[in-house]
This record gives C-alpha cells, sequence and structure tokens, in this order.
C-alpha cells in the first residue's frame, strides 16, 4: 500500500518524507489556500517545490472545467516537473481529459469520486489514480470504506489496472480500513500517519525496558 500525504504544507511534507514512508503528495485548490498559496505563479512554484521534497507522485489540479482548458492546463501542470501528475474532476469533460492524457502518457488522478460508477468511468478512460473520498462520504451517513471495497471488487473482475487512492482519509482507523479494502493507496493528512505509530503498550513496553536497563548500569 503507497502512503501519500494530503497536504500543500512543506513542513509536514518533509517531515512524512523523513520517516522513510512516504510514496507521494496529493494537493487540491483548498489545500493549496489553506496554506497562503495563491496566485496562478505561486501555485505552480509551490508544486516545484513539492516536487524537490520528495521522491513520488505529486498531484496537481486542474481549475477548468472544460476539456480544452484542462489540456491545456495539465500539459503545462505535467511540464513543470516529471512527478507531477494531473489531478482531474470527476465530470464529463473531465472523462475526455483522462482519455487525452492517458493517450499521450501523461499520468491523471481522477478526483471527487463519490460513485462505483464514476470509478469504473475513470478506469475506462485510463486514469493512473482514481481519488474516491471516503471522509465525505462518512460525512453524509455513507459508509466510505464501502465504495472502496466496491471500486476494488469491480476492478478486480476486469483486472483494470487504476490505482485506488483513498483519499479525504481523516484518522487513522480509515488508513487501516483502506488495507483491509484493499486500497492501492491511501492519501491522509500527517496525523493519521504518525497515529499509525501509537500503541500506549508499546510506551509502557519501553519505560520499563529503559528502566530495567539502568538497574544493570
Ligand atoms: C485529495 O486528493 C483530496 O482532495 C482530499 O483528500 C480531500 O480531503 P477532505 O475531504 O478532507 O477535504
Amino acid at each position: 500500500m503507497k502512503f501519500f500525504i494530503d497536504t500543500a504544507n512543506l513542513d509536514q511534507i518533509k517531515e512524512a518524507q523523513d520517516l522513510g514512508i512516504l510514496d507521494g503528495v496529493t494537493t487540491n485548490p483548498s489545500l493549496m489556500a489553506k496554506e497562503g498559496i495563491t496566485g496562478h505563479e505561486h501555485i505552480l512554484k509551490h508544486y516545484v517545490s513539492i516536487c524537490e521534497a520528495v521522491e513520488g507522485d505529486v498531484s496537481a489540479e486542474v481549475i477548468a472545467v472544460d476539456f480544452e482548458g484542462m489540456v491545456k492546463e495539465g500539459e503545462a501542470l505535467a511540464a513543470l516537473h516529471p512527478q507531477i501528475v494531473v489531478k482531474i474532476p470527476m465530470i464529463k469533460e473531465g472523462v475526455k481529459a483522462l482519455k487525452y492524457f492517458s493517450d499521450k502518457g501523461i499520468k491523471t488522478n481522477c478526483t471527487l469520486v463519490f460513485s462505483p460508477g464514476q470509478a469504473l468511468l475513470a478506469a475506462k478512460a485510463g486514469a493512473t489514480y482514481v481519488s474516491p473520498f471516503i471522509g465525505r462520504l462518512d460525512d453524509v451517513s455513507t459508509d466510505g470504506i464501502q465504495l472502496i471495497e466496491d471500486i476494488r471488487n469491480i476492478y478486480d473482475n476486469y483486472a483494470f489496472e487504476t490505482e485506488i487512492l483513498a483519499a479525504s482519509v481523516r484518522h487513522t482507523m480509515h488508513i487501516i480500513s483502506c488495507a483491509h479494502a484493499g486500497a492501492d493507496v491511501m492519501t491522509g493528512p500527517l496525523s493519521a500517519i504518525t497515529g499509525l505509530l501509537k500503541h500506549p503498550l508499546t510506551d509502557i513496553g519501553l519505560e520499563k525496558f529503559l528502566a530495567d536497563y539502568k538497574k544493570g548500569n
């Protein structure tokens, strides 16, 4: 399972990279705005800084919602750095853009996916990644993890190569559930990733080992 961090915060990206378990980064316009990264040129520069801080794929989202606009913007984003993956929304024009980029060998991440049918379309169009938003489904009393299981089943039936990127992961237990459900990738905040480290018995056990060691020294 690949681990992506879902932030535009360079310090957090570097902290996850330092852990040695990071496979990539996802961003979106809201995450950029949260870090105060606004204005086209500033945003493009920030994508390059993120790519320089990590080794894996970095999703950069298009703002255009028409096919021509998505192609123009996506090509410019892809030209920024070899690690850029063009993030395209699951709308009609987006499906066309996914196919266009897939035919050109440019990596894509189909975002804002909330149903198995949308995921099927993304795979048919050749998306590299499909991003089902599990947290936002949970927010509206719908089981986000069930969607991951449904997509896994559909993709396995036809050996689709599109990777299931569980997005909108909000907490540590989401990561565990995504792993059970067979997500290829998860993207979540640093707190959800570092939450995997924690167990009180580890802390108690280590404290005792260190105390016992000191008795003999
Ligand atoms: C990542 O690709 C998504 O944009 C992100 O995970 C959405 O997360 P949110 O639902 O917490 O905003």
